[in-house]
């Protein structure tokens, strides 16, 4: 179809799931700004769509992200760099309230490992690398790589690969806790939409809050973040959702959210 190659992403609605694909296979689904802006973009206009309750950002079976791209920078001054404000993109990715599923297989390195960890659930084909390979070419993660990866895996595992570039298997991640669920590499967009599916059976609200009292977590010290859990979840006894969620329970009958 004309035009479909240049478009640097895909955008889909599937029911409640909105899917994004990341679509630059040529270099790698390298992480341009124009691609950045516009992966911003969908995930705002999803979010925003009271139809979608939980996101998947996939890549291809061969690469999810090979990073930021290199030729947006290469020749770049540190005024350039400001001027750019390539992180404007990735601070608008963080700030997604839906749930966000990463379905990764092929090379997830630097900004294409940080944008996995901007996402909120990974599923991984044993095909998967991840790495943080920015040493190599002169420079350190930048969208968060040093911090999240430190927080998901641990400082000695984070060092190895941020010191030394390594990349690591989807064996590995899983096992350094980096990857939520690991699957054959023939299913691996599969196992992610129909646990997106799945999870869009839940009540929305309480997926949203959930998310933001999970991601306090990496923020705040444990006793303010149990008081925060506390409110979100006195808060959800205000939706219809609650009602309906412990009402069909005890009526032994499945909920109907509707996200109110
Ligand atoms: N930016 C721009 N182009 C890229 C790219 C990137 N990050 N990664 C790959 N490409 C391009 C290559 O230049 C090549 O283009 P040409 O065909 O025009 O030469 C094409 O994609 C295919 O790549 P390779 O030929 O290198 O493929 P390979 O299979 O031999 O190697 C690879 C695969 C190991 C992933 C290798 O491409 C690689 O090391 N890529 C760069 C990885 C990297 O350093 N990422 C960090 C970027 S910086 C960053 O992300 C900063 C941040 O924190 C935000």
């Amino acid at each position: 179809m004309p035009g479909i190659m240049s478009e640097p992403i895909l955008t889909e609605a599937q029911r409640r799931v909105g899917v994004v694909t990341l679509n630059r296979p040529d270099v790698l689904n390298a992480l341009s700004l124009q691609l950045m802006d516009k992966l911003a973009g969908a995930l705002e206009a999803f979010d925003a769509d009271p139809e979608i309750r939980v996101i998947v950002i996939a890549g291809s079976e061969k690469v999810w992200a090979a990073g930021a791209d290199i030729k947006d920078m290469a020749d770049a001054s540190p005024t350039r760099m400001h001027e750019l404000n390539m992180f404007a993109r990735w601070e608008r990715i963080k700030r997604i309230r839906k749930p966000i599923i990463a379905a990764v297989s092929g090379f997830a390195l630097g900004g294409g490992c940080e944008l996995a960890m901007h996402c909120d659930i990974i599923i991984a084909s044993e095909s998967a690398k991840f790495g943080q390979p920015e040493i190599n070419i002169g420079i350190i993660p930048g969208a968060g790589g040093t911090q999240r990866l430190t927080r998901a895996i641990g400082k000695f595992r984070a060092m190895d690969m941020v010191l030394n570039g390594r990349f690591i298997s989807a064996r590995e991640a899983y096992e350094f806790g980096l990857v939520s669920r690991l699957v054959p590499k023939e299913h691996f967009l599969a196992a992610a939409l129909n646990l997106a599916h799945e999870m869009a059976q839940k009540p929305p609200i309480a997926l949203r809050l959930a998310k933001e009292s999970v991601l306090k977590a990496d923020e705040l010290a444990l006793s303010e973040a149990l008081e925060y859990e506390r409110k979100l979840f006195y808060l959800l006894f205000d939706t219809e959702d609650q009602k309906e969620g412990m009402a069909a329970f005890l009526e032994k009958r499945r909920p109907e959210f509707k996200g109110k």
